[in-house]
Formats: structure tokens, sequence, C-alpha cells
């Protein structure tokens, strides 16, 4: 997991966390901090596990979990979609953390995917398929105070109480 590391230690994936924590410290929904990163990154490995895709290395799952919400902030400021900016932050903190071109390619088509709705599932690795499963069952929605104000709610298969 030494890769992984370099990703928690990446000047720039600490300075897109603190963005992110900004504009969040009020918020009642969802956070987008290193806690749901990390949440995301062990459901996806955890799936991949399930499916027994033994192609798939755990530092693929963890590095897609830990960057796939990067971009968020931006989201936040004009309104750019957050899947596709965080792909694009999360390349270069990928090369210097000394992923593969082809490893790279996967990871942040994975995390641009991430928002993509299940009609669009044929079409992804199961890398991809498994972030965006494990994005939803990081969310505590049967628990959340903000429940009745979301409006994911209906998106959320899992709000009915079932944890994983
Ligand atoms: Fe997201
Ligand atoms: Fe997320």
């Amino acid at each position: 997991m030494e890769r992984v590391n370099r990703i928690l230690s990446d000047e720039k994936y600490r300075i897109y966390l603190l963005k992110n924590k900004g504009p969040e410290e009020y918020r009642i929904f969802c956070t987008h901090d290193l806690e749901h990163m990390l949440a995301v990154a062990r459901l996806t490995y955890l799936l991949l596990l399930e499916e027994d895709c033994k192609f798939m290395t755990q530092e693929l799952a963890y590095a897609a979990g830990l960057l796939h919400d990067i971009g968020r902030w931006k989201e936040y400021q004009d309104g750019t979609d957050h899947a596709g900016y965080s792909a694009v932050l999360a390349a270069t903190i990928l090369e210097r953390a000394g992923f593969e071109t082809a490893e790279r390619d996967l990871i942040v088509k994975a995390i641009a995917q991430h928002r993509n709705h299940h009609d669009q599932e044929e079409h992804r690795s199961p890398l991809s398929k498994a972030l965006r499963k494990a994005d939803g069952m990081a969310r505590l929605c049967f628990s959340c105070a903000a429940l009745k104000e979301c409006r994911r709610l209906d998106k959320r298969p899992h709000t009915a109480g079932l944890i994983y």
C-alpha cells in the first residue's frame, strides 16, 4: 500500500481535502472528508473481493476511494460536476504516487463515472461499479437527522436501514 500512502501524504491531496472542508463546515447533509473517502475505499475493496475480482489490487480500490470526491469544493464554487473535476485532479496525484498509465486510466475513469446511474452499468469496469456502489453504501442515511430534507433520498436504496 506504499502508493496509497503517497496519496495520503501528497500536498495537493491535503489541500483539496481542506478546500472541501470549508464550505461543508455547517452543512447538514453528507460531507466529503477523509472519513468518507476512506469508508468508500474500504467498501470498494470489499465489493471487489466479493465479486472475486482477483486482478484488481487493493491499491487501485483504495486510490479510487480516497480520490473520488477531491474536487467537491469546485462544485460549491461554480457548479462544476465534481465527478469529472475530481478525476482531473486525481490524475496528477496518481502519477506522483507512482501509478502506471493503465492503472491511472482505470482509476480516473471510475472516479469520473461515480455519479452515473445504473442504466450505464454495462459500460463500466468492475472498479467503476464497485466505487459507485460503495459511495452509496458509505452513507448512513437511515441515521441522518437531515434525511427528510435530502434530495437524494429516492436514489439511495439503503435508506431503509441496511448496513454494510
Ligand atoms: Fe461524489
Ligand atoms: Fe462520495
